[in-house]
């Protein structure tokens, strides 16, 4: 059984990539992939159409190569940030591409298993809702959700003390001091570590039993 995981963050081992291992790491007897979205080319759809007939996408970027991983996965686990109540754009403009999975009464998706991970410096939860949105159009039966709380850039953009619009004060109120402790880190969250990995468990078990059914 083949795994694929796909972080959309731009930020290389920060939350959400790092919540994606936690997940793996429960993932036994699988092979599995970990895709980072943000080094890679993937434009938004255009609506043109060009898939309507043979569930293929025209545009030619690296969502070809992805399209054909996307296909032999049976299960995908994919991660996204929180960028201002939204999925972020670099995971949005990936699952826009998935339209060519859905014409004509296709069910190219449906079946395969999904696992979310969703993150944000204060509202960690919005992008992982959006995802199990997708994962319903397409019919990927969704086996779990984990939101996690990262950092958000204002605990170390050098302004974050006196930014009456950032995250610091927006979590912490005016007058905070930005101390070690008060900032959001996985390894601060062992229970959230542990979520992870039995999430990677559950999904192992879910595929198995879908082996055994079709046995
Ligand atoms: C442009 C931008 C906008 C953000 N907007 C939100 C937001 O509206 N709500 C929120 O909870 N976190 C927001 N965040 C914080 C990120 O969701 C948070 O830092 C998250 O941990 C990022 O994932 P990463 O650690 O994998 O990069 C924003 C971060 C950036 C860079």
């Amino acid at each position: 059984m083949k795994v694929l995981a796909i972080s959309g963050s731009p930020r290389k081992g920060k939350t959400t990539d790092r919540v994606i291992e936690e997940v793996l790491k429960g993932v036994e007897g699988c092979e599995t992939e970990f895709i980072r979205l943000a080094p890679l080319k993937i434009s938004p759809c255009n609506a043109c159409l060009g898939c309507v007939t043979d569930n293929v996408c025209k545009i030619k970027d690296d969502m070809v190569t992805l399209r054909e991983k996307i296909v032999a996965a049976d299960a995908f686990i994919i991660g996204a940030p929180n960028y201002f109540s939204m999925l972020n754009g670099i995971t949005h403009n990936f699952l826009e591409r998935f339209c060519q999975f859905r014409h004509q009464s296709c069910r190219i998706l449906a079946g395969k298993l999904g696992v979310v991970v969703s993150t944000g410096g204060v509202q960690p939860e919005i992008p992982g809702q959006q995802i199990e949105t997708i994962f319903s159009y397409y019919q990927i039966d969704h086996v779990g959700t984990i939101a996690v709380h990262g950092a958000a850039s204002c605990f170390t953009c050098g302004h974050g003390e006196g930014c009456d619009v950032g995250a610091v004060q927006m979590m912490y109120g005016p007058g905070t001091k930005i101390t070690d402790d008060i900032i959001p880190d996985l390894s601060k969250q062992a229970e959230k570590i542990i979520e992870a990995q039995e999430l990677g468990q559950l999904l192992t078990k879910r595929l198995a039993q879908k082996v055994a059914s079709v046995a």
